[in-house]
């Protein structure tokens, strides 16, 4: 077996979320865990957060029908989930047997909402756009949506939310415009007395930076994932990255001065030296950009990768250091005060942790530690 894993610290990932808890006070959380928790993996990562008792997050957020489906059939989980995606009528079954909320955010779907012809209620949250200009209803044209949508009998509001395009940005002002945007609107649906359930917008970047936006309730995701989301934000919640990428030494060989490295031979040794080869590559989610920018870390020191990242291997330069074959590397993380994490990857990459968890592919298993 090669000795390549994720290794996924529940303890991290407990932490952060229980400090996200703390700085958000009364609002309930909603656990983003798309995108298989940002890589990290959505069952264990659920599952860890559901021990936390009357802590625990009250619902959970995903991008996918399919990835609400997993979880409700994975985690026994009860709470509330919310699918980002626009309603699909063709998944309206799925929708009334796992309980799971859809978005509602087009014209189209008040139409296809009106022709339910439904004894039971769909939940729904409403997605309004005040600025992102991605999903939702105009700002402009929401209330006009809203009090429509609150007369579908079959129809229950439960929650209408807004995403920031900028609050993670130093400039907080487009996202201050967004957030009064939205609370226009809120204060517009109390004094009409419409029940529209939560109200919801702040991510990571908010809430950290925008405490007034945390409304009824807030989503986090890649700040439980133990990163800040740009390197803009202030670091108010003290958080801990959950993914390790961790390897073993599989070859070493010595090399001669002026021999070169891999496809390409980007790399040219300049004098004698040993190099170690490591069994992950690009179809790992080792990106191939990193190809001579990156380090990894052995026994707490830094050493330099080498040459073209490959598919399944890269090279490491150890210089003239006594390692030995089957030791441990660090790809990603950290070691005796070293770190390499998903921003240093980030910075070569132009790049988010975002993109560096999420790409860790299914191939790398992920080896949880409590
Ligand atoms: C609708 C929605 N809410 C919340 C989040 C969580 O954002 P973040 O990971 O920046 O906390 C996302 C992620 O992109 C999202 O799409």
């Amino acid at each position: 077996m090669r000795a390549t894993y994720a290794e996924i610290n529940l303890s991290h990932l407990k932490s952060n979320y229980l400090n996200i808890r703390r700085k958000v006070g009364k609002s309930k959380i909603m656990a983003v865990v798309k995108a298989d928790a940002y890589g990290h993996g959505m069952r264990e990562c659920v599952l860890s957060l559901m021990k936390l008792g009357d802590k625990k997050p009250e619902y959970y957020g995903v991008a996918l029908i399919e990835e609400a489906v997993e979880l409700r059939k994975t985690c026994n989980c009860k709470e509330p989930i919310v699918s980002f995606a626009p309603l699909l009528i063709d998944d309206l079954d799925e929708y009334y047997t796992y309980n799971i909320m859809p978005t509602i955010c087009t014209e189209e779907h008040i139409k296809k909402l009106k022709k339910l012809n439904s004894n039971r209620k769909l939940k729904v949250h409403i997605n309004i756009d005040t600025g992102m200009g991605r999903l939702g209803f105009h700002y402009s044209k929401a209330l006009h949506a809203i009090r429509r949508i609150s007369e579908i009998k079959s129809v229950e509001i439960d929650g209408i939310y807004t995403h920031f395009a900028t609050a993670d940005e130093r400039n907080k002002s487009f996202a201050a415009l967004q957030l009064d945007r939205f609370k226009y609107i809120i204060h517009i649906l109390s004094n009409e007395n419409i029940n529209y359930g939560l109200a919801h917008a702040a991510n990571s970047g908010a809430i950290l930076d925008i405490p007034n936006s945390y409304l009824d309730m807030v989503r986090p995701g890649i700040s439980l994932y133990g990163y800040y989301p740009s390197l803009e934000t202030t670091e108010s919640i003290k958080l801990k990255p959950v993914m390790s990428l961790i390897s073993g030494i599989s070859t070493i060989r010595e090399m001669r001065k002026g021999e070169t490295v891999s496809y390409g031979r980007l790399f040219k040794a300049n004098k004698n030296l040993k190099v170690a080869t490591i069994p992950i590559g690009y179809a790992d989610g080792y990106f191939r950009n990193l190809t001579n920018k990156a380090f990894v870390i052995i026994n707490g020191k830094k050493y330099p990768q080498i040459g073209r990242v490959t598919m399944d291997r890269i090279m490491i330069n150890i210089g003239d250091a006594d390692l030995r074959t089957g030791g441990k590397v660090i790809l990603l993380g950290a070691e005796k005060q070293v770190k390499f994490d998903g921003w240093d990857w980030s910075k070569i990459l132009n790049s988010i942790p975002y993109e560096v968890t999420c790409a860790v592919s299914r191939r790398v298993p992920r080896r949880y530690k409590n």
